[in-house]
């Protein structure tokens, strides 16, 4: 499951791996806690060559019960701290470095394993598990992204989550490594007008749609 942030991946793969039955996996956390890990560490962000460095120290740790996912740094647990403004204003740096991008995807495609979960991010289909049975690609209108957005996160308002969203945007499909942009084989779906359960209702019927055919 890959798109743009506020496009109702989350929600969505969770909805759809309880479904199922199957295990969810947010990669955008574990990109959320290298960010996190770097921060408190010190590193300069500003230098991809020190965050090249340093990716390979922390173990980062994801569960994978859709549920209540969690995610720790070297036991920690960071759960909430990944998603504060700090952590959510750098991400999009750290996740351009191409050697965090190996070590996370590589990590990720352990996992993963031999399937029966449900993954959300920005490369999934194109880079990590480019044979996924099947391939969804979340959009929604930049105004529905960031009203979602911004009932998450206390205090903020809606032009403001569609100022930084924009320029996370930006960032993430511009970048050299792995951009954010849509597999081939992969099914789109907008958002925009669909309720919750509305879009896990259309998933679970692409997937059905594939059982049917394999
Ligand atoms: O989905 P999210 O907002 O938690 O993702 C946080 C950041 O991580 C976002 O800026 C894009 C990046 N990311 C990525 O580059 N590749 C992924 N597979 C998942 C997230």
């Amino acid at each position: 499951m890959d798109g743009p942030s506020g496009s109702g991946k989350s929600s969505v793969s969770r909805g759809v791996a309880r479904a199922l039955g199957l295990r969810y996996l947010d990669t955008g956390a574990m990109y959320r806690a290298m960010t996190w890990w770097m921060l408190r560490e010190g590193v300069d962000l500003g230098d991809p060559a020190a965050i090249a460095a340093r990716c390979a120290e922390p173990s980062i740790e994801p569960g994978t019960d859709p549920d209540g996912p969690t995610i720790h740094v070297d036991g920690v647990d960071v759960g909430g701290p990944i998603r504060e403004a700090d952590v959510t204003g750098a991400v999009s740096v750290v996740a351009a470095v191409p050697e965090v991008r190996v070590r996370l995807v590589a990590l990720q495609r352990e996992i993963i394993g031999a399937g029966g979960i449900v993954v959300e991010g920005r490369d999934i289909g194109t880079v990590v598990c480019p044979d996924a049975s099947v391939k969804v690609y979340l959009t929604a209108s930049p105004e529905a992204r960031a009203r979602r957005r911004s009932a998450e996160v206390a205090g903020s308002t809606v032009e403001a989550q569609q100022e930084a969203m924009a320029r996370r945007d930006t960032l993430d499909s511009t970048r050299k490594t792995d951009p954010l942009s849509m597999a081939a084989g992969a099914v789109e779906l907008d958002t925009t007008a669909l309720t919750l359960d509305e879009v896990i209702a259309e998933v679970l019927r692409l997937v059905a749609d594939q059982a049917s055919l394999s």
